[in-house]
């Protein structure tokens, strides 16, 4: 039975029912993740959370230590990771409160995150083109339609850097490129776990429509955080069908062997 990471986002600070429970302190190389990890059961299936924005919402999406939290997750053993998120929609069709699942990233942030385990002497180039596993995706997919939520499976997902929102004019700029959804922190999470061999999927959460849709309000964190807490409940359902559903599912997706041909040097300069 695989082991599930799940990385919450804002609104999601624990997962409600899970059986017993402990809270884990992970050491990385690369310092510390933004919490201490929950690890239990949910549906007899073995589960770790982490809060990315930490439990008390301290870290911004910029200075999150992406590579710490996955590797924290890795060395936990999990091996599929399921990142839940808030996002703002960039087409009319994806409604506030409902869910995303995109199969495509757009990297917009500025170049100040660290994005890959390999540095310092070893160089590693991972097929990306296909970021999210498929047969994760379909089982997301599968479980939300099951639970009759309002859920649209593929789109892309543009990161941006945040803190702030985006401007009108980017918005319009990202919409004209045909993104979807949009959000601060999901491509490193999906990076980081190809480098680390899991499985990977986001569940994005519509909150708002950004600030393009001109019969709407721009956006504001009043509207955001009402529709994160309706948006919580129905994620954290989700998650748990999922789980479920993980529990019993074969799986034969290459994502455990992404590594296999990436490593690029020689051999003999890393021993
Ligand atoms: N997260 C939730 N709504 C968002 C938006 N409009 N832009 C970026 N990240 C978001």
């Amino acid at each position: 039975m695989p082991k599930i990471g799940i990385i919450g986002g804002s609104g999601i600070y624990k997962i409600e029912g899970m059986k017993a429970l402990k809270e884990v302190r992970v050491k990385t190389p690369f310092g510390d993740p933004s919490d201490c990890y929950r690890t239990g059961q949910l549906a007899g299936v073995d589960v770790v959370f982490l809060p990315r924005h930490g439990s008390s919402h301290t870290i911004n999406p910029s200075q999150i230590n992406y590579r710490a939290n996955v590797f924290g997750m890795k060395k936990l053993g999990v091996e599929k990771l399921i990142s839940v998120s808030a996002c703002g929609s960039l087409k009319k069709e994806h409604k506030p409160l409902d869910f995303v699942l995109p199969d495509q990233f757009v990297d917009r942030t500025t170049g100040g995150r660290c994005m890959t385990f390999f540095s310092d002497g070893i160089v590693a180039h991972v097929g990306f083109g296909q970021p999210v596993c498929p047969e994760l995706l379909d089982l997301i997919w599968g479980a939300a339609q099951a639970l009759n939520l309002s859920v649209h499976k593929g789109g892309t997902y543009l990161n941006m850097e945040g803190p702030a929102f985006s401007t009108k004019a980017e918005s319009h700029l990202y919409r004209s490129w045909g993104m979807d959804i949009i959000g601060m922190t999901n491509m490193a999470e999906a990076r980081l776990a190809r480098e680390a061999e899991m499985c990977y999927a986001t569940i994005a959460a519509v909150t708002d429509y950004d600030c393009w849709y001109e019969s709407e309000e721009s956006v504001t964190v009043e509207m955001i955080v009402a529709n994160l807490r309706k948006n919580a409940e129905n994620s954290k359902k989700l998650v748990g069908e999922v789980v479920r559903r993980l529990g019993s599912a074969p799986s034969s997706c290459a994502c455990s062997e992404s590594l296999k041909y990436a490593i690029v040097t020689d051999k003999k300069a890393i021993s």
